[in-house]
């Protein structure tokens, strides 16, 4: 078998038998598929799509590309959850400390940042001395220890997925139906949680702009971990605008922190209850919704949710006192700020400008080995439905060269519809798939 012959057949339009597609995988994970070769796969996949069988085979190569997790000793009761990537989601932070502090064993493996979205593993970096490479050992371990884990890949864990993630980010492969769905569930079936709990994002900021590509996504998401013997619940959740206020690494950490320590934006808070709650239901600590959604709240409330978090943070390595005092997380030179020019009601905050923006920024990469910059980001004191005047803070633009605000200004305030008639805000849930 030869790469070239398989790229072939896919820029063609054919069918890949799965032996084709592992060969792919496992040569790839090697390096005796460079690249270039890669790339040029993961383009024709983007392009022609891949039937179920192929994107099942896909995710099962990936899967397999390194040590896959067996954590039957923890009573099939371990949760996970993922989102398949949005703008200024910093969900992963609140939930699996809350999951962890409901008595549920949480055990995540995390990405870095793709496209316009950030990436909870870039944002964790945020904490000196955070350990993110965690080994098969080394995750078990803390599972049994701490019952919280949070990692990103390893040389162990999913690394197929790890290298193509970090080349589909800068070749313009990162929308695609198959590509997303095999390196989510790949990462999760190596991780080896019992129950996963996915965040489908739908609209302007997220991978899927329509309602039926997520129902799409999600649905192949769900069968594909059914078919591994996992409890897979889908939620479609809105990502026309940013989630919270913060997008931006060490911004989103702090905003994080804030709302584990009880205070933060409305529609995060919302977002993270029902996210946790589900976990609660998949792990079977909770028996129904309006159960799991209080017990979810009770864990924020009484702080044991936040002392799950702290413990995280230590036993991976990072320095504890950056957490506790948020003020010394990375912070950047500058903070311009833009204002609204106009009274009347928000109809759009397009989160795809706005993680645009952060990117350009240097919040994420435009090459493989680009240094982010941790520090920079957009805080957004915009959401759908609210009023504005003229003169109202919308922005603040956090950046380390002045350069970079004139960048952003116009895209970030072509990013906001202001209109006369009252709006109704989005809800955050469009759907659940998967509950049975
Ligand atoms: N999250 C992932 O892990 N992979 C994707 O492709 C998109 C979001």
């Amino acid at each position: 078998m030869r790469a070239v012959d398989i790229i072939t057949r896919k820029r063609d339009k054919e069918e890949l038998s799965p032996e084709e597609i592992r060969f792919m995988i496992e040569n790839f994970t090697k390096g005796s598929v460079p690249d270039y070769q890669m790339s040029a796969f993961a383009m024709a996949v983007l392009l022609n799509g891949m039937s179920h069988g192929e994107i099942t085979a896909m995710t099962l190569a990936m899967a397999a590309s390194g040590d896959q997790l067996d954590l039957s000793e923890f009573g099939g009761r371990v949760v996970d959850k993922h989102s398949t990537g949005g703008v200024g989601d910093k969900t992963t932070f609140i939930v699996a400390p809350i999951a962890a502090a409901c008595g549920l064993p949480v055990g995540k493996m995390s990405g870095r940042g793709l496209g316009f979205s950030g990436g909870t593993i870039d944002k964790l970096e945020s904490i000196p001395g955070i350990k993110t490479n965690l080994s098969t050992e080394e995750f078990i371990q803390q599972l049994r220890d701490y019952k919280i884990v949070l990692t990103g890949q390893s040389a162990d864990l999913a690394p197929a997925d790890g290298k193509l993630y970090a080349l589909r980010d800068v070749t313009g492969t990162v929308q695609s139906i198959p590509l997303i769905a095999s390196s989510v569930m790949s990462k999760k079936i190596a991780s080896g949680a019992d129950s996963i709990v996915l965040d489908v994002k739908v609209g302007r900021g997220a991978f899927m702009k329509t309602l039926d590509d997520a129902r799409e996504l999600a649905n192949v998401m769900v069968a594909i971990g059914k078919l591994s013997g996992r409890k897979v619940i889908a939620l479609l959740s809105q990502m026309d605008q940013p989630l919270g206020h913060a997008v931006g690494n060490a911004l989103e950490l702090k905003e994080a922190i804030a709302m584990l320590r009880g205070t933060g934006p409305e529609d995060l808070h919302t977002h993270c209850v029902d996210l946790a709650a589900y976990m609660l239901i998949l792990g079977h600590a909770a028996q129904n919704l309006d159960e799991a959604r209080n017990m979810a709240q009770k864990a924020i409330d009484d702080g044991s949710a936040w002392a799950r978090f702290r413990e995280m943070v230590k036993v991976q390595g990072g320095d504890i006192s950056f957490v506790d005092e948020p003020m010394k997380l990375p912070e950047s030179k500058f903070v311009y700020s833009i204002f609204a020019d106009k009274d009347g009601y928000i109809k759009t905050v397009d989160a795809r400008e706005v993680g645009e923006s952060s990117v350009m920024i240097g919040a994420g990469r435009a090459k493989k080995d680009d240094q982010i910059d941790l520090a920079v980001g957009i805080m957004v004191y915009v959401k759908v439905g609210g009023k504005i005047c003229k003169g109202d803070l919308m922005f603040e633009v956090h950046v380390n060269r002045k350069s970079d605000f004139d960048l952003v200004f116009e895209k970030l305030k072509s990013a906001v519809e202001i209109c006369v008639e009252p709006v109704d805000p989005p809800p955050c849930f469009w759907d659940v798939i998967g509950v049975n």
